[in-house]
């Protein structure tokens, strides 16, 4: 979703806007843009397309000089992409310049109001409306704050607005509804980002705006207030994150980076909760008595959080006998569904901010249900609106297709679904010690995937020019084969779909023509026959049979086409395995049809819309 930037200092504001927006780039976007206020006067630069082509315009920002400006990479969601939407906007006579997060839902509804105060409209964007807005009240009250406060009282929706006031030198101001907006403070100078990553470079000590909060830049100095004006104070974090983390370090891609980067990022979760020969989740408010109450368990979250949280629900079900649901946040919003008060909302999202997400644990919580947030970056909206948190330790992840996220997310389940059945007695100490033994070996078994990755690479190279693909498999596997199929689509455009292996026969298979690729995962020992059943169906018309299935499992090996085996694992833990080949398959066909990896066409990182 779209990128957003300010700065105020003693720097030339352009090179450090053009900067911290090529940060931003992996969050996708359609076009970008800058504005730079000196001496009274807004200058700004914009256009559809890739940040290079705004750089090159403005000679790497030379042309557009001052030490205090805005920066945006525009997402589209209303009008189209283009010169004249990319943003920042501004108003009729540049006093008030801006950039936007976000949807102003009631826009049609300002710009007549606005409209009947004279004011024109050159875009086709809903942000028009709201920095119009804003200067309409500025002109009344000649007062930032002031106008700023007056205008979100109007505005209906979500936002992270920045923006610049023409008669106010050295200043930059922000204001946020449920989407992020970070203050960076650094010497003499500060900084405001939709996204830490994007000022890691410049400053590690940052402040989290709340919800509705409103921000000033001026120089080093950073003033909070909140929605009615009134000064707030914020206390502020430092973050640990290495800013050598979000760089390619070698590698072609970042998807690739963060593949490899899959063993320590399911180490570190586990080790988050697991000392001294125990799991311990009281830090994340689940003592042994709030862990005997929980008579259910919703599991909420979208995309591959959904897909993690559907491996989850097969397994905490099975180890610990607590009914589980797994819901799509963007459905769960809008159900009226009876909920138990006893329920637990495992709420699992890497960015944190994904709208469907957030207001799916807005209902959980509006309905009394205990809410505990899975969450990958630090500061973000759910981690600090949950009621408690379980941060991944996937560091930051920039390849769109998430990767080292999910895999986090899954060992942060299987840790829950350990300590709720030793906690609820469906497993005994030894059989819980047996379990954590064999999540502490994942890691390893990750890498030993990771050294066999050449196979999968020539593989690949037959389905370059495919056009549909199956994924099967059930139970945990049905849950994997949903995640490789998304790997699959998402980054090399092939149509592919996962299917619940019983179901092929009632319908999918009329798709099935010669050389079709049809994945099977087979690694759950009670249901390789039927899988294996379905696999010959797919067979017997012509399909191109690969099998993914854990060592010693015969299955399929004499029929297959291809067959890759993991290292054996306990079953209830072979998604963190069998998705790897998942992964690099759909990595190495996406390469062979020379795509960009790591920005897959009309996808965003971080979904703030619905
Ligand atoms: C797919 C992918 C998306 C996200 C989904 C949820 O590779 O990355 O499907 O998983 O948009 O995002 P988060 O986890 O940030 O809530």
């Amino acid at each position: 979703m779209c990128g957003i930037l300010g700065y105020s200092g003693d720097r030339q504001a352009s090179g450090i806007l053009l900067a911290g927006l090529e940060r931003l780039e992996y969050r996708g976007y359609d076009s970008a843009g800058i504005a730079v206020l000196s001496g009274g006067k807004i200058k700004v630069a914009k256009n559809k397309g890739r940040l290079k082509v705004l750089e090159d315009r403005i000679n790497s920002g030379e042309e557009v000089s001052g030490t205090c400006g805005i920066g945006h990479t525009r997402w589209a969601t209303h009008g189209e992409p283009s010169d004249v939407n990319a943003h920042p906007l501004w108003s009729d006579d540049m006093t008030v310049v801006l950039v936007h997060n976000g949807i102003v839902e009631n826009y049609r509804e300002l710009r007549e109001k606005l409209s009947q105060k004279g004011y024109t409209f050159y875009s086709q964007t809903d942000t028009e409306a709201a920095v119009k807005l804003i200067d309409y009240y500025y002109k009344q009250e000649h007062n930032p704050l002031k106008a700023i406060t007056r205008a979100i009282k109007d505005i209906e929706g979500s936002y992270c607005f920045v923006m610049l006031f023409k008669d106010c030198p050295d200043e930059v101001w922000g204001a946020r509804k449920d989407l992020p907006l970070i203050a960076g403070q650094g010497k003499d100078e500060s900084f405001l980002a939709s996204d830490v990553s994007a000022i890691l470079h410049d400053t590690r000590d940052v402040y989290y705006l709340d919800n509705m909060e409103i921000v000033r830049l001026k120089k080093g100095d950073v003033r909070f207030f909140d929605g009615e004006g009134y000064a707030t104070h914020k206390e502020i974090s430092t973050v640990t994150w290495d800013s050598n983390a979000a760089e390619k370090g070698g590698f072609e891609h970042f998807m690739m980076k963060e593949i490899h980067e899959q063993a320590r990022a399911v180490k570190d979760t586990f080790g988050a909760v697991y000392h001294s020969g125990k799991i311990d989740l009281t830090e994340k408010g689940l003592d042994d008595e709030a862990i005997k109450n929980i008579s259910q368990i919703y599991i909420v979250a979208c995309g591959s959080a959904y897909h993690a949280g559907a491996v989850a629900q097969y397994v905490i079900e099975d180890l610990t006998k607590i009914p589980v649901r797994i819901e799509m946040a963007s459905e769960f919003r809008y159900r009226n569904m009876p909920m138990d008060k006893n329920a637990l909302a495992v709420i699992i999202s890497q960015s944190g901010e994904t709208a469907d997400t957030l207001a799916a644990m807005r209902r959980a919580k509006e309905n009394g249900i205990k809410t505990l947030g899975i969450v990958n970056v630090v500061g973000s909206t759910i981690a600090r609106e949950a009621d408690s948190v379980f941060y991944t330790m996937a560091g930051p992840e920039i390849a769109v297709a998430t990767t080292k996220a999910y895999s986090a997310q899954l060992v942060a389940c299987y840790a829950l679904a350990v300590k709720f059945a030793q906690v609820r007695g469906t497993l005994d100490d030894g059989e819980c010690a047996r379990l954590i033994e064999e999540i502490q070996s994942l890691p390893g078994k990750i890498d030993e995937i990771l050294d066999e990755r050449g196979s999968l690479e020539e593989l690949a190279k037959r389905f370059v020019n495919a056009k549909n693909a199956f994924y099967l498999g059930r139970n945990i596997d049905y849950a994997v084969a949903m995640e490789g199929s998304l790997k699959m689509k998402e980054i090399s455009y092939l149509h592919s779909e996962a299917i619940a292996a019983g179901e092929m026969k009632h319908g999918p298979i009329s798709l099935i023509e010669r050389g079709m690729l049809v994945t099977g995962i087979i690694t759950q020992k009670n249901l390789y026959l039927k899988t294996a059943s379905n696999m010959l169906e797919a067979k017997s018309r012509g399909g191109f049979i690969l099998v993914v299935s854990m060592r010693g499992c015969e299955a399929l090996k004499d029929e297959a086409d291809f067959v890759f085996h993991v290292p054996e694992t306990d079953c209830h833990f072979s998604a963190s395995l069998s998705v790897i080949p998942l992964q690099l398959l759909g990595y190495y066909v996406a390469v062979a049809r020379k795509l960009d990896v790591d920005k897959p066409r009309n996808l965003a990182k971080s979904v703030t819309v619905e």
